[in-house]
């Protein structure tokens, strides 16, 4: 099946954790500056992010109660009309993310339409309530992700070439362990967090288990502060 070029662009402390305290460091000051400046680097039009990382900046929350659905629409993907061809790619399987508007408008950042990914758990009244507020919207898997078709979704219906997958841990996986992700980019700061609850950058959820996946390294180069910027190929 089609699908764009993806790359998985992650910061990460020495061990591999992708959240906690070691954001706060100052050593990590450096490594945070590198992580934002590469995310242009790759020019990808489209970031994903999973449903903790879209509740940490772009999406408004969760919804408490919808109102019922006033029309049906179905479940057949919808492309809100957008002039705006970056996008935000939102995994949530159970359509539960609500937003104060069809874009994500963050400082230093191009402007960026929403697209949300939905299963088939998704209800009548989130998707009414989807198209109420301009976001587009496609669906993949009955109730867990089928991710070779979303990626394909996006290439199809949206012209996304070339995508970046921005985490958390659950979500990086589940495109990682079926082979899908091309690239992987990882800036690492120069410290060392041994919380044992902080996400690491692969995070498995239930009884996803598979076999663990290969990459080839491509370049290696550190930079002021200590820090490491780390490229590797699918093998
Ligand atoms: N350091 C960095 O570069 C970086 C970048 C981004 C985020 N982060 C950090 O990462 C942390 C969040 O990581 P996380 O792993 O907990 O969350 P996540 O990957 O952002 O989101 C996990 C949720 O997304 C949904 N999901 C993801 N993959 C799915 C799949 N294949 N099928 C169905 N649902 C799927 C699930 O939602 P449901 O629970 O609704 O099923 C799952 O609980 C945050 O603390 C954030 O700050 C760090």
């Amino acid at each position: 099946m089609e699908k764009p070029y993806v790359v998985c662009h992650m910061l990460t402390s020495l061990d591999g954790k992708i959240d906690g305290d070691f954001f706060s460091a100052q050593e990590a000051r450096p490594a945070l500056r590198e992580y934002g400046d590469l995310r242009n680097y790759f020019h990808c039009n489209a970031t994903l992010y999973g449903r903790t990382t879209m509740l940490g900046g772009y999406a408004a929350g969760v919804a408490e109660k919808l109102p019922e659905a006033v029309e049906d629409f179905g479940q057949e993907d919808y492309i809100a009309p957008s002039d705006v061809h970056n996008y935000i790619v939102s995994l949530d399987p159970d359509g539960v993310l609500v937003f104060d508007s069809p874009y994500s408008e963050r400082k230093g950042r191009a402007k960026a339409h929403i697209i949300e990914t939905l299963t088939k758990k998704a209800s009548a009244g989130y998707i009414a309530y989807l198209r109420s507020v301009g976001v587009s919207y496609i669906f993949a898997g009955e109730d867990r992700f089928d991710c070779p078709l979303l990626l394909h979704k996006l290439k199809q219906k949206f012209g996304i070439e070339r995508l970046m997958i921005a985490g958390g841990g659950v979500t990086n996986w589940s495109f990682a362990a079926e082979g899908l992700i091309d690239e992987l980019s990882i800036v690492i700061a120069p410290v060392a967090d041994g919380n044992r609850s902080a996400v690491s950058i692969f995070e498995e959820a239930g009884s996803m288990s598979r076999p663990p996946v290969p990459y080839t390294l491509k370049e290696v180069k550190s930079f002021e502060g200590d820090g490491v910027w780390l490229r590797y190929l699918k093998k």
